[in-house]
């Protein structure tokens, strides 16, 4: 489906975008993955080519840094020019805004808004360039309809994303270059759940109340691939601007994720700041080594 296509996944070493650079290199595609921890991005190289044969070109890349992606992605179009793009990348941690400083609204922000928008705009000025098509497929949320309490930092960031779908579909449509979105419910990965729902690892399934989620269950990484793969292969070429859900129709039964949160008391935002933060230091000393 994909045979021939090159297709940069941000944040392709874990989680969903792991999920999605495996599905697009079983398709066929040459498959760049970002992210900012080498050894992470090493390994699932490896371990996906090895699986599957093909090719995953791992490249270190921060995407807060417009220089950095700049020099990436030079590196990849002197090779050929890159067809599709997934803005995967992202951070959250729930938190009362109130609790918020400046970095830390910024910590988010200058991930999932300033670091998409940054990978955005250089890969499509090459492609309007060079006269190519292209296909960008964004991860957000549900949130981008709803907003949502205790994660606003990513909701405004994803709904600005959401913006820059619809916009750039637009000003992009007659250079052949699609953006798309995909909004997708409860998929537990370790990274999210860690900082989205701490203390509850392993227990995915006991943070669905059976009347919170229409389909009583979370979602299969297999159903989020299916979707990704259908909206940058060439068989819905006329599909742009969209922002697709895929929750089980969880948002539209229940819409902000976090609402129920309003009921914990000051000593639980305490434990749970102190566990991501140690989840959040666990990752960094990764980083570093
Ligand atoms: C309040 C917090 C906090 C918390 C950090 N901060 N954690 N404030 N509550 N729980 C504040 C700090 O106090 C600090 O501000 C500032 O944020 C920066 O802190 P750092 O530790 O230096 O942050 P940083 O190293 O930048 O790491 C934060 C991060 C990191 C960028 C979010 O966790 C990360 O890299 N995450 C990537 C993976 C990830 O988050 N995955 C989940 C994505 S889920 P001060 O002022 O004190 O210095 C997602 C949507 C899911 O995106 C949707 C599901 C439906």
């Amino acid at each position: 489906m994909l045979a021939g296509k090159r297709i940069l996944v941000t944040g392709g070493g874990t989680g969903l975008g792991k999920v999605m650079a495996e599905s697009y290199l079983r398709h066929g595609a040459t498959v760049y993955i970002w992210g900012r921890r080498g050894g992470v991005l090493q390994d699932t190289a490896d371990e996906l080519m090895q699986a599957h044969g093909g090719q995953v070109i791992p490249q270190p890349v921060d995407i807060r840094d417009p220089q950095a992606i700049e020099a990436a992605v030079d590196e990849i179009f002197s090779e050929a020019p890159l067809d599709g793009l997934v803005n995967n990348a992202a951070g959250n941690f729930v938190s009362r805004t109130k609790d918020l400083s400046h970095r830390g609204f910024n910590a988010i922000a200058s991930i999932v808004f300033h670091g998409s928008f940054y990978t955005t705009l250089d890969i499509g000025k090459r492609w309007i360039e060079l006269g190519r098509p292209g296909s960008i497929i964004s991860i957000l949320t549900t949130w981008v309809w709803t907003g949502s309490p205790f994660v606003v930092p990513s909701s405004m960031s994803k709904a600005g994303l959401n913006s820059m779908t619809q916009s750039l579909a637009v000003e992009w449509g007659p250079h052949g270059i699609r953006l798309n979105a995909i909004a997708p419910g409860p998929f537990p990965t370790e990274g999210a759940w860690a900082r989205l729902n701490p203390g509850t690892e392993g227990r995915e399934d006991d943070q669905l109340d059976p009347t919170a989620n229409p389909m009583m269950r979370v979602g299969k990484m297999s159903e989020l691939a299916n979707l990704a793969l259908f909206l940058m292969s060439d068989g819905c070429d006329y599909l742009t601007g969209q922002t697709i859900a895929i929750d089980g129709a969880q948002h539209l039964a229940n819409s902000g994720s976090f609402w129920r949160m309003v009921s914990l008391s000051d000593q639980d935002w305490e434990d749970m700041r102190n566990m991501i933060q140690q989840s959040n230091a666990a990752d960094k000393a990764k980083r570093t080594t």
